[in-house]
Parts: C-alpha cells; structure tokens; sequence
C-alpha cells in the first residue's frame, strides 16, 4: 500500500518536471525552434542548435533509420488517426514552418507509406516513400492561436519524419490581404545562384535553391539601396540570369485543381551603366499579361519586387519578354506559393479544454493507450478516438465523451465540466476517484454515465439542477451518496438511483477481454508475418492452387494457435425485466435497424454499456422460432468473432434479445453503404474483417463434434466492433448440420438473394458449403466494393459471381479491385484472397474449400499483407529467440507483447488482455 503511494507521488512528480520542460520549448535567439526527431540530445549544426523531439513523443520505439545516412526518423506506427507536433506560436504573428522526410532506403524490406501533411487541419503535402529525394514541406501561416499543430495524416503505411523547424517571420508581407491562408511553398529560386543560400545569410532561414547555368554576376560594387527594404539576402541578389529577348520559367507538377498562387518576383539591376529606357520587358504569367513595360530603374532604384496572384491548374508558365529596349529582361530570383484558404479547426474553448482533460488524465494514466492516440485537432478531419463532434455554422464543437473501460484512474478532470457542448459524458468503468467537480450552468449535458468507479462524496447540486440532464446513472460507486434523492426522484431524470444494477464489474471486463483478444489475435498474425517472411521464397513457390479446394493448407510451413480455447469464457446469460429494457433504451427511442424478426434499437446499460436491443415485433409468428433458435444457438455457443448475446427478456409477450452495439455498423455499410462514403476501409482492414469473419464462421461450422449452419451470411451479417473486429450475426435461421437418418425435408431453403449456394437451392440439401459459398460472395464484395446482386447496373454486372467469374479466371483482377483501394495493397496477398473467393464459389459444393482452409489461406494473406513493415521491426529479436518450432516462437513472442498499463499482473485464473486493443 505504501509503495503504491510512493510510487504514485513519484510518477506524478515526474510528470510535472517533464511539464514543465514542455512549456520550456528552447528557441534559438532569433526565435528559431530546430526540432532533430529521434535525435539522442540537443546539438548544434551549421550555427543552429537542434533539440530531440522527445518532449513530443516520449517513447524511442518509432526511432528509426530509413536511409544508409545517419539520419534518424520518427516513424509512427499508427492504423488511423494523426500523430502532430503542437508547437508553441504567438497568436497573430506569421511564421515559417518547414518539415524534412528523408529519401526510404531500407535495406532488405519493404517500406511503403503515403502520407499527408497538415498544417493545423489545412492539408500542406502528400509524402510518398517512394520517392527518390528527400522531401521538404514548408508552410507560411499566421498564428491563429498560441499554438500551432504540425500534423502526420495515417493514410497508407506508416508517416515518418526527420526534422521541424520554425521561424518566425518578423515584419513580411507574404500574408497581407491573406492572413486566413497558408502559403504551401512551391518553388524558391536563386536564379543564376551557385550554391544554396539560407540562414544566416537570410535572416527567416529561408532556403534559396539556386538555378539556372545561364548567370549572370554583378560587379561586387553592386548593393541593394537601402530604401529598398528587402529581406531577400544580397548573395540571392548578387546573380541573375538575363538574355537578349526573353526569359521563361515553367513550373510543372502543380496541383491538378484550380488553386490561387502567388508569384513573387525579385529584380536587383546589376549593370551599373543601365538607365531608365534602357532594359524595358512585358511580364507574362500563363500567356496573361501581367504588366507592361516593366522598368526595373524607372523608380529611381536599381531594386524592385513584384508579387501577382494567379488561378492555375497544372502549372505556371512566368516569361520576361524584351518590349522594345535595347536591353533583355533579367530576374535575380523568384517565388511561387501555394494559397491554400485555411480549413476549420475546432471550436477553440473546446480544444483548450479537452487538452487540459488530456493532462490531467496523462498525470495519473501514462501509458494509457487511448491518450497516447489523442494528437493535434480533436474533431478534424477524423475525431479522436472516444470523441464525437458536431459542425453547424462554420464550427465544430465536441458533443460526446465516451472514456468508459478504460481503466482510468484519478480525480475526474475538472476541465471535462467546462466543455460547453458536450451532450453526452459516459466516464464509465473505470477507477476513477475523488469527488465530482462541480458543473457550471452553461453545461448542455443531457447523459451522464460515471457508474462503477470509486468516485465519493455527494453528487453535486449543480450537476442535479443542470438544464437538459435526463440521464444520469451514477451506481456502482461505493462511496458515493446522492445525498438529495428528493431532487432526484422528483426530477424528470432517468436514472439507476446509484443502484447497483451489476453485481460486479466481471460481465464487463468479459467484453473488454473479448475485444482486446481480437485486437491481439491479429497481433499475433501480425507477429506470425516475421517467420513466414523467413520463408518467403518458399511461400512463392508455391503461389497458384490445383483447382480443387486449396491444397496450400496442407504445406503451411506453420500454424498460428487459435485464440478459442484461451479466451473462451463461462456463459452466463441475464434475463432482464422490461422495465429495465425500457430504462436502458430511453423507452425504445432511437430505431438502429428493422428485419424480418423485428426492430432493433440502440441503448446503454446502467454500467454504460451500449448495447443493440432486438425486439420481435407483436405481428412475427416466424419470429418466435428464430428468436428460441438465436436464443438456443448463442447461449451456447460464444466466440470472439460472433456477436455475443448478453441477455433477453422475455416478459409480457414481449420477447428481446440483448447484445453488445457494435459500434462500427456491418461490413455491408463499410463496403458501399453510407459508411463507405465517410471513409473507405483500407484493404489491411478489409482483409483482418474476412479473416475475423471466416475465424466466427469456423467455430460454428467445427461447434461440439456437430457442424452450425448459419445459413444467413452476408456482409451486412458481418458486424464490426469498435476495434473494427468483425462478428458474426443473426443465428434465426442457422441450424445443426443434418446427420444420418435427419429428415432433409424439413428443411426449407433459407438464405439471401445473391448469396445463396445454388447447389442448396437446387437439391435442397444443407451443408457447411452452402455457408461457404455464401462466404466466397462476401469476400467478392470485399475485394470489388460491389453488392452481390444490383439491378441498376448493366444486365451482365447484375450478379456479383457472375461478373467477377470470367475476370479471375483471365487473371484481371485489376478490373474486379475495388477502385477505392487500388494502389493500397499487396498483389499477392490480393491474389490469395481471389483464389479463396474463386474456390467458395464453385457450383459443387464437393470442390469448395472448408472454413479452415480458408482461414489459413487469409491469415497466410494478411500475413504477405502485413510482412514488409513488421520483418523490418521485428527480425532482430526473432533471430535473437531462436529455437526451431516455430509454433513456440509464436508463443513467445504472445508474452512479451507490452503489458496492459494498469500496475496489476495478469493471473491465469482471471487472464488480463495481453496486449490494449489497438488504437483506431
Ligand atoms: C522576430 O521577433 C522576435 C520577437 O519579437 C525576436 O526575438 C526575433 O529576433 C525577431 N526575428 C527577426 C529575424 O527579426
Ligand atoms: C494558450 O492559451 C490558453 C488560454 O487561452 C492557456 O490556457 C494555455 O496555457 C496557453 N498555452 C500556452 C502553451 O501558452
Ligand atoms: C521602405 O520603408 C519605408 C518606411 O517603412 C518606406 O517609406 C519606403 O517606401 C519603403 N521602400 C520601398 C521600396 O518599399
Ligand atoms: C524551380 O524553378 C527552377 C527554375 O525554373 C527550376 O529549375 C527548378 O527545378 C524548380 N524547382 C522545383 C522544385 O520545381
Ligand atoms: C482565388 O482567389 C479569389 C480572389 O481572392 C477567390 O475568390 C477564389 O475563391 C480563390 N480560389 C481558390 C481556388 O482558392
Ligand atoms: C564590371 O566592372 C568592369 C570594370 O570595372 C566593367 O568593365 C564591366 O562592364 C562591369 N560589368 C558589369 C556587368 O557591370
Ligand atoms: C550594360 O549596359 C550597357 C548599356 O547601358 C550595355 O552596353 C552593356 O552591354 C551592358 N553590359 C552587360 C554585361 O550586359
């Protein structure tokens, strides 16, 4: 118990010295800040002095060297999300900011990754890793507020960076009339120049590259007058390029849109002898004529800049073209930036106050896994995990925290009262301790879950007379006292009254380690990818498959250990009243879903679980047997890839099963439903999906000696949890395998249009193949993007199988890949994926694959998927464990995963998650 103080006061005591040091962001005496990331310590380079980025990413995990250089990287490895840098700026003055991402040349691996690059939510840059020179990102932006985020966007493969550096830029012109943009540097050029020029010759450390064979030097006599007032150094100046008739510059490559650009061109006249008349030039930008008989002298200097804003697409053509003097054009150096308008932040009270609830909850949770994912904008473009935003006229605003199970501890954050917007509040779950803050009137909560956690004293009277609270459940805390359960009862609040509805926390923490066992049992696949690339040669050797079943089973060089047995849990099923039911769906308020057995409505338990209520409509007599049939099925059967049943009630006539919500919505939505237009799942994604599906479908078909038909698969049967898990859904119509002497006639032909085994249809008898046909179609939709049956398009595209068919078989696969994920994977793992596919559809049920075929050709297929960037990683402590079985390297590999954060140690007899369920 002592210990456990000591140590909290230590860690916390630490977090404040390394607070501390993070408000101390070390700037250079021009205000320069030079972050080198990865970097050991501080250091000084060619009169700059760098620091580590370690007061940002604490951790070295990600440091990496990508290049044969000693250049090191900060690579993120991240699935979704962004990782920022926020840096520390003064509200309303401009500044330079520029990020380096070195050339990936990785001996021996793979490294593919396609990024963006924001500045704040205002994209700035795409990084390629593929391609072949270093690439610089720079910005000019004027500071909205006191910080400033430098933002990796997770788009394919892992984001990486080398360097940040930002400079202030006193006294500019670059954002006048255009301070609500960021400028994107395009090109900046020393025409005529011999080598580069920055800081200190320029005093912003801009870098000017120098161009052109064709210079020009002036005398050294030449200077810039005074009055000039340029900041563009004099060893920029000093060269030029000029020709007799005109000169021209193109740059390509621009963005393919229409974009607004600014042109800056700068003129120092380096022949002492030249007078006004004597070198006259019209300047063009893209054949428009920007101005006339241009006179660098006729101001009584030899010094002029011009800046001209342009609309292009594609590229800018800038040409000088001599008008009549007896003198060419000439150009010292040139500017072009990118005016990119600013995008939407979040509501700015609303960020300072979910980054203050971010610290207090880091100062007692270091470590926490959900923390670690919370970077940069809260909302924008995605929101942070455990966030839901809300954007009406021109803002966006935080209207939902869900921190529940995340096994926080400490006092609730006080600034979590002061997010105004904030409807619904679900805290949880967790061991959260102390009191209540108080909560200012301003609150527009509606919900407030804080059950099962440690909290004490009173519920504040303030949090009581709140305006449009109408949930509040707050049981399952021992030493809490509501103290004023007149205001309670008389109030219109929905509310447990600090009952404690569960008994114990355990039901819940069971579907905590249900999820996280997904999380870990693609860990594990992924981990797996590390020894098979070791025999990758031999994994290609053995590519296509003979035509009848998949033969590749049989030669697998291992096999990854089924998580089954491990997480497998005592089943207990509550029967809940109705009223409890009502309770939980606010009287059956929000509709989620209606099928042919009933509706389906979204609600939360008194422990804050959200949970998806099916509710038989009174009209269904078909509906009474497929809710004894799920009700039979899933109260044996459980397994991490098929939807759980928690409870049912059956009272009054009334009978309602209860499930987990699977907050991710079906695979159907994700593929081409509305989901799918918000964000397309990624093919990694898609592929631990089918893999998680076929794993469900497995158990069942392998359940107790005795096959389980589903009868039933389809992809919006495939639900995805939070973690993006996939389980399986809807057992109302599944069934025993028939055995001997089962009269086959009782069964009618069950199953949805479009996935239907066709050899089912036809004989009527059932087996386990009619589900992998089914299955095959779902994988076609996985691969295609497409429904298996639509009618809107042409006549030979209505069938999905029919489509694809033809295509597979004259090996172009191109034309059946869904469009949105071409690019975003790995030809062979895609290839794997086709051939199962190919083989689940068979018409003859007797050449198509089992369900554990197939599990193993996906997990082989995530396996390829996933081996260029984990081999990487991973193969020094691999070669470092030896031994010859494989299958007990696996093992090993399942115990050393990091422990979960919290101080208690995984016990066989109450297995804790091996590993935090992967961030989103
Ligand atoms: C810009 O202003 C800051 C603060 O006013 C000052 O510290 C810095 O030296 C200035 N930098 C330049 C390049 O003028
Ligand atoms: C920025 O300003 C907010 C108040 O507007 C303050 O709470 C916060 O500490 C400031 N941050 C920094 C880094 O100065
Ligand atoms: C330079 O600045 C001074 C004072 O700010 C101004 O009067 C003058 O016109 C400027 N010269 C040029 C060439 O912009
Ligand atoms: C910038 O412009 C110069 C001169 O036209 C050209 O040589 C150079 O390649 C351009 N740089 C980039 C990055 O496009
Ligand atoms: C370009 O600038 C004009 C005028 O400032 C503005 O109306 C237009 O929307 C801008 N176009 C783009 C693509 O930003
Ligand atoms: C440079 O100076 C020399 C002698 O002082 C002169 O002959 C020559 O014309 C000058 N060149 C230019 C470009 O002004
Ligand atoms: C400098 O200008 C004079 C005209 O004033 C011209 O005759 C001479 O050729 C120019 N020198 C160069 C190097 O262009």
């Amino acid at each position: 118990m002592m210990e456990g103080l000591v140590c909290g006061v230590l860690t916390s005591f630490m977090f404040l010295i390394f607070c501390f040091f993070n408000l101390l962001q070390s700037t250079n005496a021009q205000g320069f800040l030079n972050i080198a990331c990865c970097a050991e310590s501080s250091f000084t380079d060619k009169n700059l002095s760098w620091i580590p980025d370690d007061q940002w990413f604490t951790d070295r995990k990600g440091c990496r060297n990508l290049h044969q250089g000693n250049e090191r990287a900060r690579v993120f490895e991240i699935k979704s999300g962004k990782r920022c840098y926020s840096l520390r700026t003064v509200k309303d003055h401009d500044y330079l900011i520029r990020g380096s991402f070195p050339v990936v040349e990785t001996e021996g691996a793979e490294f593919d990754s396609s990024f963006t690059v924001s500045i704040g939510t205002t994209p700035v840059g795409v990084v390629d890793s593929l391609s072949s020179e270093a690439l610089v990102v720079e910005g000019i932006f004027r500071a909205p507020n006191n910080y400033t985020d430098f933002c990796l966007l997770y788009g394919k493969g892992d984001p990486y960076i080398s360097s940040l550096e930002l400079r202030p830029l006193n006294d500019t012109e670059y954002l006048k009339d255009k301070s609500s943009n960021i400028l994107k540097l395009v090109n900046r050029t020393d025409l005529g120049g011999i080598g580069e020029t920055r800081y200190p010759d320029d005093r912003y450390d801009r870098i000017w590259k120098p161009a052109s064979s064709l210079y020009f030097q002036a005398n050294s006599t030449v200077t810039i007058p005074n009055n000039a007032n340029t900041t563009v150094p004099l060893d920029v100046l000093r060269t030029a390029v000029t020709d007799s008739t005109r000169l021209e510059f193109i740059q390509n490559g621009l963005d393919n849109g229409d974009y607004n650009y600014t042109v800056i061109l700068f003129f120092l006249e380096l022949n002492d002898t030249v007078r006004v008349g004597q070198r006259v030039f019209d300047i063009y930008i893209n054949d428009e004529k920007e101005e006339e008989n241009f006179d660098i002298s006729a101001t009584g200097s030899n010094y002029r800049e011009v800046v001209y804003n342009v609309t292009a697409k594609g590229s800018l053509n800038l040409t000088l073209l001599k008008n009549g003097s007896q003198l060419g054009p000439i150009c010292n150096a040139f500017e072009i930036l990118q005016v990119r308008p600013r995008d939407l932040e979040t509501d700015y009270d609303d960020v300072i106050e979910i980054k203050k609830v971010k610290e207090d909850l880091l100062m007692l949770n270091q470590g926490n896994s959900l923390l670690e994912t919370w970077s940069g904008d809260p909302c924008l473009p995605d929101p942070w995990q455990g966030l839901a935003c809300s954007s009406t006229n021109g803002s966006t605003v935080i209207t939902d925290l869900d921190l529940s199970s995340n096994k926080l501890k400490g006092p609730m954050p006080p600034s979590i009262t002061k997010l105004t917007h904030l409807k619904t509040l679900n805290l949880s779950n967790n061991d959260f301790s102390g009191e209540i803050p108080p909560f200012p009137s301003s609150s527009n909560l509606t919900s407030l879950d804080i059950s099962n956690n440690e909290l004490e004293g009173y519920l504040p009277q303030s949090l009581l007379s709140l305006p449009h609270l109408s949930i509040l459940y707050y049981g399952c805390n021992p030493q809490l006292h509501s103290g004023l359960t007149s205001t309670l009862n008389s109030s219109k609040l929905t509310t447990d009254s600090g009952a404690c509805l569960r008994k114990s926390k355990g039901p819940i923490k069971g579907i905590v380690i249900g999820a996280a066992a997904c999380g870990s049992a693609v860990a594990i696949v992924a981990l797996g990818a590390i020894v098979v690339c070791l025999y990758r040669q031999k994994l290609m050797a053995r590519r296509k498959y003979n035509g009848k079943g998949l033969s590749l089973a049989k030669n697998l060089v291992f096999s990854i250990p089924s998580t089954d047995d491990v997480f497998v849990r005592p089943i207990s099923i509550q029967t809940y009243t109705l009223e409890y039911i009502e309770m939980a769906t606010q009287q059956y308020k929000t509709l989620i879903g209606e099928g042919g057995f009933g509706s389906v409505y979204r609600g939360t338990l008194p422990d804050g679980q959200e949970v998806a209520v099916k509710v038989r409509s009174a009209t269904s007599t078909q509906g009474t047997r497929e809710f004894e049939n799920e009700l039979n099925f899933l109260s044996a059967i459980r397994h991490e890839n098929l939807v759980p049943l928690l409870g049912y009630c059956c009272e009054n006539d009334q009978q309602i099963l209860v499930y987990p919500f699977m907050s991710n919505g079906s695979l159907q939505d994700r593929l081409y439903g509305e989901a799918a237009k918000r964000k397309i799942l990624d093919w990694p994604t898609r592929l631990s999906i089918a893999l998680g599906a076929a794993r469900g479908l497995m158990y069942l078909h392998t359940y107790g000696g005795r096959s389980v038909i589903h009868r039933d698969v389809k992809s919006s049967n495939i639900l995805l949890d939070d973690s993006m898990c996939a389980k399986v859904a809807d057992f109302g119509f599944s069934k025993y395998a028939p055995q001997e002497g089962d009269s086959n006639a009782s069964l009618e032909v069950r199953g949805t249009a479009g996935y239907m085994d066709p050899e089912y249809y036809s004989t009527q008898q059932l087996s386990a193949k009619s589900d992998v046909f089914s299955f095959g179609v779902v994988l076609l939709e996985i691969i295609s993007g497409r429904e298996p049956l639509n009618i809107q398009r042409p006549r030979n595209e209505w069938s999905l199988v029919e489509w694809a068919k033809p295509f597979i078989r004259e090996s172009k696969i191109d034309e059946i890949v869904d469009p949105n994920i071409k690019g975003g994977y790995h030809a062979e793992a895609m290839w794997r994926v086709v051939e199962a596919a190919l083989a689940c559809i068979e018409p003859f049920s007797a050449y198509r694959p089992c369900m554990d075929d197939i599990v193993r050709e996906l997990e082989d297929a995530l396996i390829i998927e996933n081996n260029a960037s984990e081999y990487m990683k991973s193969i020094d402590s691999i070669y470092s464990l030896g031994g010859s079985n494989r299958f007990s390297i696996v093992m090993e590999k399942k115990m050393v995963l990091p422990p979960p954060s919290t101080a208690s140690e995984p016990s066989p007899i109450n297995p804790q998650p091996l590993a935090p369920p992967e961030p989103r």
